[in-house]
């Protein structure tokens, strides 16, 4: 039986979801390069081919069913299990605003791809982690959907006006804390992330972090030993107030 390890980050094409790939990867993981474009999928595989690192590309547009479980059958076919799930893909749809000013169709796109996306993602692989010895699974998440942080007038998050972003991801924290009870005592460990500001085009390119320390942060959780936490979120600097 094949022992590398197996691990899929949806939009990995670029941004933090590369970097996760390209440190999961040094890791001595096999890297699946979700990527709903395939000619920007086979860039992103190329430079991290010529790192040394053992990464494939594979068609993923979140927000197809079709396209979603093809990629779980064609895991399936050539692996037969997946260690890790990484749930990276994510948008600020155009248009992004206040409650009183953002247009429904605004929402409705943010909520179809950050939520409904990882969520079709992830019941089409929960067959192939739970035939892994110790799967874990990744959502990345933001301090913009932290009721603790945007709920205090004094944080800067209090002040970004973007409900379509903000609101999906705080669902994205409800299923990560909900899928880690349905899980506890099998052995996968479902947390989610927060990056923080990092430069990349969502992050914008005069954030302070790097997609680097923003990637590290994921890594840790993806390859959590076996004592390690489920239905948590967690920063560089440590676990977070949802
Ligand atoms: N950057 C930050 O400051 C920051 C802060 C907190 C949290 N985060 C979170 O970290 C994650 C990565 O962010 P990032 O800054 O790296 O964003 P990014 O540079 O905009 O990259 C987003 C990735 O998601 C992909 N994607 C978007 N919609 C998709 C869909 N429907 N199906 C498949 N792939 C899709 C994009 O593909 P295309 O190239 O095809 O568009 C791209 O590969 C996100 O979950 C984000 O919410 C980022």
């Amino acid at each position: 039986m094949n022992t590398t390890k197996i691990a899929l980050v949806t939009g990995a094409n670029k941004g933090i979801g590369k970097e996760i790939a390209r440190q999961l990867g040094q890791a001595g993981f096999t890297v699946l390069v979700g990527s709903r474009d395939l000619a920007r999928g086979e860039l992103a595989v190329k430079e991290l081919v010529a790192e040394g690192i053992d990464a494939i590309r594979i068609q993923l547009e979140v927000t197809d069913e079709k396209s979603v479980r093809s990629a779980a059958e064609w895991i399936e076919t050539a692996y037969g299990r997946l260690d890790v799930l990484v749930n990276n893909a994510a948008i600020i749809p155009a248009g992004d605003d206040a409650v009183s000013e953002v247009g429904i169709g605004v929402l409705r796109e943010a909520f179809e791809t950050n939520v409904l996306g990882l969520v079709s993602v992830t019941q089409a692989m929960l067959p192939l982690l739970s035939r892994a010895e110790r799967a874990r699974v990744v959502n990345m998440s933001t301090s913009l959907a932290s009721f603790a942080q945007v709920g205090d007038p004094e944080s800067r998050m209090s002040t970004v006006l973007t409900l379509g972003y903000n609101s999906s991801k705080a669902a994205v924290n409800m299923v990560t804390v909900m899928l880690a009870n349905e899980l506890r005592g099998t052995g996968i460990l479902v947390n989610a992330a927060d990056p923080g500001n990092c430069a990349t085009d969502m992050g914008g390119w005069d954030a302070a972090r790097t997609p680097e320390e923003g990637a590290a942060v994921a890594v840790r959780l993806a390859t959590l030993g076996p004592d390690g936490p489920t239905g948590e979120v967690y920063a560089e600097e440590g676990r977070l107030l949802w």
